[in-house]
């Protein structure tokens, strides 16, 4: 199967299962869950769920086994961005080229779409691996609890807040951006492990690898994106790092430089899947994806 294939059929896959298991209007409740669906159900490149099912396809799951975990990230992801795009941290209006959630409902709804959908990502990944030994289950619950919390996700918007107009070293940036973007990647990549019942060994060790190097690679094509993308292939508002005075590989390091660092973690991510050979072929093309993408 060709990359953008594979690409296509995963896209439409996970819609279809985000689509049948996110919570329907609840008369009581509608708003809320017309928000988490708005968030959830609107595109997105469905990146860290085409690494849950490259990696977990590649080491024999089916795509069914994968569906929990596939799900969970992506949740997780939305609710990320409903709460980074809040005015108290990135204060902006556009997501995947509609109003972001607290412009297309309010910020006291946006708030809270986030936490259920924190809260619902979790509940997936203990109620839909009912099939799988418990030592799995609890090893990918502790997973991507450890990718979102202070030593990952929420901790490096933390740091990201806390750098507004100060000038970061080159090791504090890296270590911001491991947190908030890298983690949640290389989880996605470690569930895809896991739900085929990989939980350690000499290939999760390289697997890891790849997901930190690619997590890398991936926010620094954000950060320059953010200055040379335009706002419609973005579906973002460009230029919101400058505008608010963000960090970013961008401006600490520059274009140029900033794009070589992204191929070098490009090319570490690549080697690190050696091991896995012909198995690693569209792991391989998700590393090239992430530096090539315009949007
Ligand atoms: C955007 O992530 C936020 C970051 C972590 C940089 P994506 O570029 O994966 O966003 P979608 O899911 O495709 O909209
Ligand atoms: C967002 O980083 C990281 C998370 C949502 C955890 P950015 O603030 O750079 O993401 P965009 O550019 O708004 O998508
Ligand atoms: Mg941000
Ligand atoms: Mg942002
Ligand atoms: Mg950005």
């Amino acid at each position: 199967m060709s990359f953008q294939s594979h690409i296509a059929a995963v896209q439409a896959h996970i819609e279809q299962v985000l689509d049948a298991w996110l919570p329907q209007d609840d008369p009581h409740t509608t708003r809320l869950c017309q928000a988490m669906r708005y968030s959830v159900l609107n595109g997105g490149k469905r990146l860290r769920a085409l690494l849950v099912y490259t990696t977990g396809e590649s080491l024999g799951a089916t795509r069914a086994q994968l569906d929990p975990a596939a799900a969970a990230v992506e949740i997780i992801h939305a609710y990320s961005l409903i709460h980074d795009d809040l005015p108290a941290m990135d204060d902006d209006d556009l997501r995947r080229g509609r109003p972001s959630c607290h412009r297309a409902f309010d910020e006291g709804t946006a708030i809270l779409a986030g936490d259920a959908l924190q809260a619902f990502a979790f509940e997936l990944l203990a109620t839909r691996t009912a099939g799988m030994p418990d030592a799995g289950r609890i090893q990918m619950m502790i997973t991507l609890a450890a990718a979102i919390g202070t030593l990952g996700m929420a901790g490096g918007q933390a740091i990201d807040l806390g750098a507004v107009g100060r000038q970061l070293s080159r090791t504090e940036l890296e270590l911001m951006h491991r947190r908030k973007t890298g983690a949640l990647i290389t989880a996605s990549v470690e569930l895809g492990a896991q739900s085929a019942g990989v939980l350690a060994g000499a290939e999760m060790a390289a697997l890891r690898r790849y997901g930190d190097e690619l997590g890398l690679a991936f926010q620094i094509q954000d950060d320059i994106l953010d200055v040379t993308g335009d706002t419609t292939t973005l579906g973002k508002p460009q230029g919101s790092d400058a505008l608010q005075d963000k960090p970013s590989y961008a401006s600490i390091l520059g274009l140029e430089a900033a794009r070589a660092l992204a191929l070098q973690h490009r090319d570490q991510a690549v080697a690190a899947v050696a091991p896995l050979g012909s198995r690693a072929g569209l792991l391989r093309d998700m590393a090239h994806f992430v530096v090539e993408r315009a949007y």
